[in-house]
């Protein structure tokens, strides 16, 4: 496995190494990114995996500086995994000069995540098109942990006819339920204990949904009330479409049940799709 730091070096490896399939990181590599590598590898081709932690999706009163950062390790994990090139490029070589062009996400990307994190799709957006146009990949993996960044990553790819396959990995749970998460680590051992009930909340949602509820601000704010009485602060729970992450109609059939929550000092973030018999 390579490790190769500037965007010159990337290049020159990879004129030679087509096709290329692409899975981006911040690192603090979990089974949930090593997925995302083994979907890549079964493309055949050239496995590329880039690890950076990018500042502008990072609020101000967010934690990049205390991001997770286990460089070591996930180099490790990478080359079991049978990554080729890991492209782990310093702050300088990704932004040289201020990324004053951005990359505007489209309105729903002011809702849910968006709307507790001002400016977050743009910084991933940016910094997304901007990997994509230094790794120059024909498939890119993204997991649905993160869904609705792998919607706007979709939808950006459309929008902008970038000629790159986006392929969705499931997301990889722990025994009871938690769905594996680089923020995973900031949680008390009573904390770790309490988080699979994020989980837990969704999947009840879930079952309603399956057994023909339809009140879905009823069942929203019941799941939200669960969260809250378990000294959660849930900051969404939302039902919504697959495809573009609107409100879903009383006979919508693919459905997405979202939501993130705020436990002690560590904001998770969890999702369900839910696909209704015609
Ligand atoms: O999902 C992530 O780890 C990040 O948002 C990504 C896609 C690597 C962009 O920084």
């Amino acid at each position: 496995m390579e490790l190769l730091r500037t965007v010159a070096e990337l290049r020159t490896h990879l004129a030679a190494r087509q096709p290329v399939a692409f899975v981006p990181t911040m690192g603090n590599l979990h089974e949930g990114h090593l997925s995302l590598v083994r979907l890549a590898r079964a493309r055949g081709g050239c496995v590329v995996a880039s690890i950076f932690v990018n500042r502008l999706q990072f609020g101000p009163a967010e934690d990049f500086d205390t991001y997770p950062r286990t460089f070591d390790s996930d180099c490790a994990g990478l080359a079991d995994a049978g990554v080729d090139v890991v492209f782990a490029p310093d702050e300088r070589e990704v932004y040289p000069e201020p990324q004053e062009f951005r990359v505007a996400p489209p309105p729903i990307g002011e809702a849910l995540e968006g709307e507790f994190r001002p400016g977050f799709f743009g910084g991933v957006a940016t910094v997304v098109l901007k990997l994509f146009n230094i790794v120059q990949p024909r498939m890119a993996a993204f997991g649905k942990k993160d869904y609705q960044q792998l919607m706007i990553v979709r939808s950006m790819v459309r929008q902008l006819n970038l000629p790159i396959e986006i392929v969705a990995g499931e997301t990889i749970r722990a025994a009871d339920g938690l769905a594996l998460s680089s923020r995973n680590n900031y949680l008390s051992g009573a904390e770790r204990a309490e988080a699979p009930r994020l989980y837990r909340a969704l999947a009840s949602l879930k079952e309603q949904l399956t057994d023909g509820k339809r009140d879905f601000r009823v069942l929203e704010s019941a799941a939200t009330a669960d969260l809250q009485g378990a000294g959660w602060r849930p900051e969404y729970v939302a039902v919504r479409k697959q495809a573009d992450l609107q409100l879903p109609g009383p006979t919508d059939r693919e459905l997405v049940v979202l939501g993130a929550a705020w436990l002690g000092a560590t904001r998770l973030i969890d999702n369900l799709e839910v696909n209704l018999p015609r």
